[in-house]
């Protein structure tokens, strides 16, 4: 796709909100991916059964914009996809079959009115520092299809986490816009579609290792989650101590041991897409 980058039209220091100062890594949203960024992909991949949803809501699509695209998850890998990161140490981690990102953010996207078929973000749009500006900016680079991956801040207390670290949970609440938010952003009508999180999900956001929990006592899957990195270190020292103890001793299989065989988890995740 010879998609042309306005690179002038790109964020400058001092061109845009106080709020959106970037990293040094050049991050442009409230989590510092220089610091917590660095391992992200071993953790974070593309779940298949969630790809789906995105693919179908993509339609016929042949151009896409992905917005905050990180390592790339759930880009298609059969259209012809435009990047845009802002973050360093994420676009270093894109595998070598993905196009390079361009160095941009949501709120600022150089392109022309229109130039895409459909654009996405996932995992993304709570980060943003001006969500409002950011999906204006999509819907205008966007001639059909515009799709948000992400989660209902309403919903987050359905998981387990919400008994063992609940500063983190309440973290993702308030950072996590509400869908009335999303869809005013969009222009107003969206469809929102509740996506059932797979037993095994090897995207590890929180609520993947809802039948898991030994998976995120492991440090690394806790730093792939951003929310982490609000909360004093303290809470996350004593989620894995509470967590251990309730493990070993059989309390959390007694309360939730039948999410273990549990194909799929009613969680926080949605898809909003505008049309
Ligand atoms: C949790 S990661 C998600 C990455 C990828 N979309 C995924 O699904 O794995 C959030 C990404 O949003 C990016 N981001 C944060 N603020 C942004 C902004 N204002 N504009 C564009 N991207 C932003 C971060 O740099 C980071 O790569």
């Amino acid at each position: 796709m010879n998609i042309k980058a306005d690179v002038s039209g790109r964020l400058h220091k001092g061109r845009f909100k106080a709020m959106s100062k970037r990293h040094q890594d050049g991050s442009a949203g409230d989590a510092n991916y220089g610091v917590i960024g660095k391992g992200y992909a071993s953790y974070r991949q593309p779940e298949p059964r969630i790809a789906e949803f995105i693919q179908h809501a993509l339609g016929d699509a042949r151009t896409i914009l992905n917005v905050g695209a990180g390592a790339g998850s759930y880009e298609p890998v059969d259209r012809s996809v435009v990047a845009v990161e802002p973050s360093a140490s994420m676009r270093a981690q894109r595998p070598a079959h993905l196009p390079p990102a361009i160095d941009a953010v949501a709120e600022r996207l150089p392109f022309a009115d229109k130039l895409f078929d459909a654009s996405m973000a996932s995992f993304t749009v709570h980060q943003w520092s001006d969500l409002a500006a950011g999906l204006v900016e999509m819907r205008r680079v966007t001639r059909g299809p515009v799709l948000v991956l992400t989660c209902d801040p309403h919903e987050l207390t359905r998981c387990w986490l919400n008994d063992y670290a609940p500063e983190v949970i309440a973290v993702e609440a308030r950072r996590y816009p509400a869908m009335s938010e999303i869809a005013k952003g969009l222009g107003g009508a969206v469809d929102i579609l509740a996506v059932p999180i797979p037993l095994g999900c090897v995207d590890g956001f929180s609520e993947a290792y809802y039948g898991r929990p030994e998976r995120i006592l492991e440090p690394g899957a806790r730093l792939a989650n951003s929310a982490w990195s609000f909360v004093d270190q303290s809470v996350g020292a004593r989620f894995a101590a509470d967590l251990s103890r309730d493990l070993a001793n059989g309390t959390w299989d007694v309360r939730y041991g039948g999410l273990r065989t549990q194909p799929f988890f009613e969680g926080s995740l949605r898809l909003v897409v505008a049309k």
